[in-house]
């Protein structure tokens, strides 16, 4: 019955929305979202009739991880969410989790237009938002003192300034969102990849940077488990780098990816490209990572998923949750629904009785 209701409301969605969709601004389709999934999200009945159109539950894709409770590994991925107006409404769509943000600690009214283009041919979208959102402060006024019975992470990157484009003033700001954002949301992620800042490639994608970064971040207290989001355009030996510094900290894990500069399709324009374009590039580093660690950290796989095939691909090659976005704006929010049923099949073709059991099979040593 459930996979019914996903082939009529994705025939729908490919058929009718998405055309409609694609002919419009894609900025302007990505904020009509956010106002309709806060409209959704606003009132019980409303999240209800969601729920029941999409939702999915099954007991072989719950996982205790770091300490909290997913009820499945679909996380929607940071970028999409970036002024955290939507943890009333994904979990009815069927999410386990989320990721909001970038935050920065200074608002920022984004990169020169345009900042996303899709690229139907190659499933994947252009993205150079360059950290657009209205700062921690704000973000957090907002949120402070809700409950939501959902897993919420915060993404924080630094502030797309050239007054944080040093070592000292970076780490400042970084560590001034984290402060702020200590008593809102699960997690962290410390997102150290954004492709579309106003300097040549991150400076915290330098070991020794982010080395001092972390030290300043884990110099109090840990509240909540903290993540670090690698860009897949990373020389070995910088990755190398990276897990090694990674290994001296109570960091939990790693995102693998971000967007990729790679501009395959001699793509004219600006930012970073998702989706397909980064999918392979993604699966490369989660394997790396995963097989550094050995499974001692948690490594969080994103980029190109449009099935629950390409979940199950990342989870076999070490990931324990997995983030998307591109996927949904090609394929459409039963998506969700899809990956996860489409996941307990899988795993039950495997004969595994949890999602925690596949985890890494195909990248031991
Ligand atoms: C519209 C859009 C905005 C994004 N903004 C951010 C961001 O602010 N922070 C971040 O860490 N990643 C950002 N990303 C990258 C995604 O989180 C993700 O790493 C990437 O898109 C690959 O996943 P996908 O192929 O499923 O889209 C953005 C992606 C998209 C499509």
């Amino acid at each position: 019955m459930g996979k019914i209701k996903d082939n009529v409301i994705g025939w729908l969605y490919r058929h009718i929305l998405k055309p409609v969709f694609f002919l419009m601004d894609p900025e302007k389709v990505h904020d009509l979202m956010i106002v309709a999934g806060r409209v959704l999200g606003s009132n019980s009945a409303t999240r209800r009739l969601t729920g029941l159109t999409f939702g999915y539950q099954n007991p072989k894709l719950t996982q205790k991880i770091t300490g909290l409770e997913f009820k499945n590994p679909i996380g929607l991925a940071a970028g999409f969410d970036k002024e955290a107006y939507l943890p009333g409404i994904l979990p009815s769509v069927g999410f386990g989790f989320e990721e909001a943000g970038s935050i920065t600690a200074l608002p920022f009214d984004g990169n020169e237009r345009p900042w996303m283009w899709r690229l139907p041919e190659q499933q994947a979208l252009r993205i150079n938002y360059g950290l657009k959102n209205s700062g921690a402060a704000n973000i957090h006024n907002r949120l402070k003192g809700k409950k939501f019975s959902f897993i919420l992470g915060i993404s924080l990157a630094k502030t797309n300034s050239e007054k944080t484009s040093h070592v000292q003033s970076g780490i400042a700001d970084y560590f001034e969102s984290y402060k702020i954002f200590q008593d809102v949301g699960d997690y962290f992620t410390i997102n150290i990849s954004c492709p579309n800042t106003c300097e040549p490639s991150p400076i915290f994608a330098q070991a020794e940077n982010l080395d001092l970064l972390l030290a300043k971040l884990f110099s109090i207290p840990k509240t909540k488990p903290v993540f670090v989001k690698l860009s897949p355009d990373l020389a070995e030996d910088q990755l190398d780098r990276i897990l090694q510094v990674g290994n001296k900290y109570p960091l939990d894990g790693f995102i693998c990816t971000n967007l990729t500069k790679i501009n395959k399709f001699n793509h004219q324009g600006k930012g970073g490209f998702s989706g397909k374009a980064v999918e392979e590039l993604s699966n490369q580093m989660l394997a790396k990572v995963y097989k550094f660690y050995g499974g001692k950290k948690i490594v969080i796989g994103c980029g190109g998923v449009f099935s629950a095939e390409d979940a199950y691909k990342k989870i076999r090659l070490g990931a324990s949750l997995i983030q998307l976005i591109t996927g949904m704006i090609f394929q459409g929010p039963q998506l969700i629904g899809e990956i996860n049923r489409g996941l307990v099949k899988l795993l039950e073709k495997d004969g595994y009785r949890n999602i925690s059991e596949a985890i890494g099979v195909d990248n031991k040593a």
